[in-house]
């Protein structure tokens, strides 16, 4: 028989986050844990749909006016328009000014991966593959990938994370922006940065947004986290709103997987923030045509779900409700860790657990500590030494804190 026509094709290494979760399931150790996996967990362990989407699910499920035809290519209006104002706010110029557009997407690595289509093909130049993408580091792994498939050749880092301070590098972030060339595009975490857990503050946004203006330089914000940092949604979009009163022309992904907890539904949304309405329409127009050519237009229910509760007022605050629990479970989750490790008297500065804010937390385990955590100690977490606080639950605290204990004591 012949040779297959796929003899060729390289096996590709599988994605990280993934393989951990499928190593978890097949552990059959008791005491096992897993802090890998970005989605929340309540104190049982378990995932959560959120009561607010209980009720709207039924709700939708008795519309009988409701149906299965296709959404328009670039989505629900009625999705669009509430995603964008609980990203830039209620009373955003930008809004009143009409000069915004949206385009619904799956998840927020659609709405990334528009994004990026748009620039490669429309922005700095037509099909400008050259353009620096600068992301964090480090940074959710995908953001490179999306950029690079989009087409993008040049992706570059810039200095995020100080090790030894563990805390934000504000210093190295504004350098590199003062080096990188105009026009570069800058992935910004818009709150809860992920891996990290650590944000710039008000004041070194500002900082922050003083050298992209004067240097030209393009943010593309990715807000993956609104409610999860503070647990108030408007606090969390302070830099983005900051940028609009800045008067900056940008891109915001929005995902509704966390504070939804809609995973598995793909709920994404981009928003362009430009000038005058004429040049956003213009833009919509030609990411009209990408998403034709890559899922042709979107699916309903999440979307459904989303713009139910964000257009009733009394929906809209049962679902704020919702995230403040996740986002306290978070706060209780940090503490009680922090005062384990140090009541244990673990060498080092635990400090950074209760400093950092949203779903994960930079533990500074190295990779040979996360290697005996999983080996010995069936708690699985990414090589990096981030955890997912959610992973945390009042019944393994005492088991997770000891066996960090003893990674950081026994092995160097
Ligand atoms: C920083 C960041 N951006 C984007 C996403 C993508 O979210 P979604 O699952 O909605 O595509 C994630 C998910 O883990 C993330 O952490």
């Amino acid at each position: 028989m012949a040779a297959s026509i796929f003899a060729a094709v390289p096996r590709a290494p599988p994605v990280a986050v993934f393989k951990l979760t499928a190593d978890f399931r097949e552990d059959g150790d008791a005491r096992k844990v897993n802090l890998g996996v970005g989605a929340y967990r309540t104190d049982e362990g378990k995932p959560w749909v959120l009561p607010v989407v209980k009720k709207v699910e039924q709700m939708i499920a008795n519309d009988n006016s409701l149906n299965h035809e296709y959404l328009p290519i670039l989505g629900l209006p009625e999705f669009r328009a509430n995603a964008s104002r609980i990203a830039l706010g209620d009373d955003s110029p930008a809004i009143k000014e009409n000069r915004i557009g949206s385009v619904q997407a799956l998840g927020g690595t659609g709405a990334l991966r528009i994004g990026a289509e748009f620039l490669r093909r429309w922005y700095n130049g037509n099909n400008n593959t050259a353009t620096p993408v600068y992301v964090s580091s480090p940074t959710w792994e995908n953001h490179n990938s999306v950029f690079m498939d989009a087409g993008f050749k040049d992706i570059r880092t810039y200095h995020y994370w100080d090790a030894a301070k563990r805390g934000l590098d504000l210093q190295g972030l504004l350098n590199d922006m003062e080096k990188a060339p105009e026009f570069s595009i800058f992935i910004l975490h818009a709150c809860a940065h992920n891996p990290t857990g650590t944000d710039p503050t008000p004041d070194q946004w500002k900082q922050i947004a003083t050298v992209m203006k004067r240097r030209f330089l393009f943010p593309f914000f990715d807000s993956a986290y609104q409610g999860f940092a503070s647990g108030s949604l408007d606090k969390d979009a302070w830099a983005v709103r900051y940028f609009v009163s800045e008067g900056f022309e940008f891109f915001c992904a929005q995902s509704f997987s966390k504070n939804f907890g809609l995973y598995n539904e793909r709920v994404g949304n981009l928003t362009v923030v430009g000038k005058d309405a004429d040049n956003v329409q213009r833009v919509l127009s030609q990411m009209e045509k990408i998403v034709r050519t890559t899922w042709s237009n979107p699916p309903s229910q999440g979307a459904r779900i989303v713009a139910t509760t964000l257009s009733s007022p009394q929906l809209f605050a049962e679902w704020k409700d919702n995230v403040k629990t996740m986002a306290d479970r978070v706060l209780l989750m940090r503490s009680e860790l922090r005062s384990r490790l140090e009541s244990l008297g673990t060498p080092g500065t635990w400090s950074h657990i209760t400093e950092q804010i949203g779903m994960f937390s930079f533990t500074g385990l190295n990779p040979k500590q996360v290697e005996y955590m999983i080996k010995e100690k069936h708690i699985y977490l990414m090589a990096s030494g981030r955890i997912n606080m959610c992973g945390l639950t009042t019944k393994n605290l005492d088991y997770v804190a000891q066996s960090i204990h003893e990674a950081v004591t026994k092995i160097q």
